[in-house]
């Protein structure tokens, strides 16, 4: 079964040809540049973009793979959550595909993506926890199965990968702000800014991050001069309460597991945010203590992709699930 998936909730443009033996014949990710400017993405310039990349993108794949669209037997796209516009180009690109090739098309959520992802390159054991830490989610699931996820959390303001977003700006550097935080809090002091903890002892599984921000933006207009050496510690003391935050969720989370009898034996980090190596070590380190693992997908899977997309779609098939060339697109599709 060789599937096409095509990726565009967001501001990365992505196509995968991909067999149910998990070869990736081809996959292409073209991160929109454009948006850079702003600080953030601009859902036009992202949907103008979808729609001049998708075409020659989708050309460059079948070249690389070697076939022709006729050998591709199942078409997939992410038809929600997003940025409406992006959804619509890719979903209705990938439908006319379908459509012309009289195959079938499936309809697939970004989050189950996201939350499968691991699975392309993990030994799994369900049920599993999975940690969405993007710029759009920041959420909490149990993976009990395929087409079977129970959400335990989520943020009640912005997400993790935004919080990540909106500091870097405030620090002057630019979009996305997740790698530039990381890199300059490799030199600084985790200990220099004491900043809020939100929801501490909320005792539940959400999260806030808005107040951090909030705070940081305080300490930033007192400090006359942005200095490296301030952006440093600023960024430092930022990723350690982002620490604690998911340290004090994962605590709250073993609790809530051992109530219900769930031994709970990997915790999946998936998204964006999960490229920040002193967020994986820290939580890697913290999981030994629950005899637990932590389980990340491949690095090409963790910011937005179709690989993902394709991935899930072969195993959703496996599950008999039908074409759906109706689907409509949903930019608040949940699971
Ligand atoms: O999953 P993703 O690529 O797209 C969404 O679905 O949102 O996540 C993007 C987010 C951005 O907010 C970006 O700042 C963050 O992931 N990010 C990181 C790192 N690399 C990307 N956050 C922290 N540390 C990183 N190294
Ligand atoms: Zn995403």
């Amino acid at each position: 079964m060789l599937v096409f998936a095509v990726e565009t909730s967001c501001d990365e443009t992505s196509v995968c040809i991909i067999n149910e033996n998990k070869d990736i014949l081809s996959h292409i990710v073209f991160s929109q540049e454009n948006h850079k400017k702003f600080g953030g993405v601009i859902p036009e310039l992202a949907s103008r973009a979808h729609l001049q990349i998708l075409q020659e993108i989708t050309r460059k794949s079948l070249i690389k793979s070697n076939i022709t669209i006729k050998d591709i037997d199942v078409f997939c796209a992410t038809c929600g959550p997003g940025l409406i516009g992006g959804l619509l180009v890719g979903s209705t690109f990938t439908k006319s595909l379908a459509l012309n090739s009289k195959k079938p098309f499936i309809p697939i959520n970004h989050l189950e993506g996201h939350l499968l992802s691991p699975t392309y390159n993990n030994p799994i054991q369900f049920p599993y926890v999975a940690f969405l830490l993007t710029g759009g989610h920041t959420q909490i699931y149990l993976v009990n199965d395929i087409n079977n996820y129970e959400l335990l959390g989520e943020t009640l303001d912005d997400a993790i990968g935004e919080a990540f977003d909106k500091v870097s700006k405030l620090l002057g550097m630019t979009y996305p702000g997740g790698p530039e935080i990381e890199m300059m809090a490799s030199k600084g002091n985790v200990d220099k800014f004491s900043l809020p903890h939100p929801m501490k002892k909320s005792g539940d599984l959400n999260f806030s991050f808005s107040g951090i921000k909030t705070a940081i933006n305080l300490i930033v207009k007192k400090n006359k001069e942005i200095k490296k050496d301030f952006i440093s510690d600023i960024s430092a003391s930022f990723q350690k309460t982002i620490i604690n935050i998911l340290q004090n969720k994962l605590e709250i989370l073993f609790k809530v597991m051992l109530k219900r009898n769930l031994h709970i034996k990997q915790v999946a980090l998936v998204g964006g945010v999960a490229k920040n190596q002193y967020i994986r070590n820290n939580i890697k380190m913290f999981l030994s203590n629950y005899d637990c693992s932590i389980m990340l997908p491949p690095e090409f899977m963790l910011s937005d992709n179709a690989a993902m997309i394709g991935w899930s779609c072969i195993q959703k098939k496996y599950n008999n699930l039908v074409s759906d060339i109706h689907f409509k697109v949903n930019p608040r599709l949940s699971l």
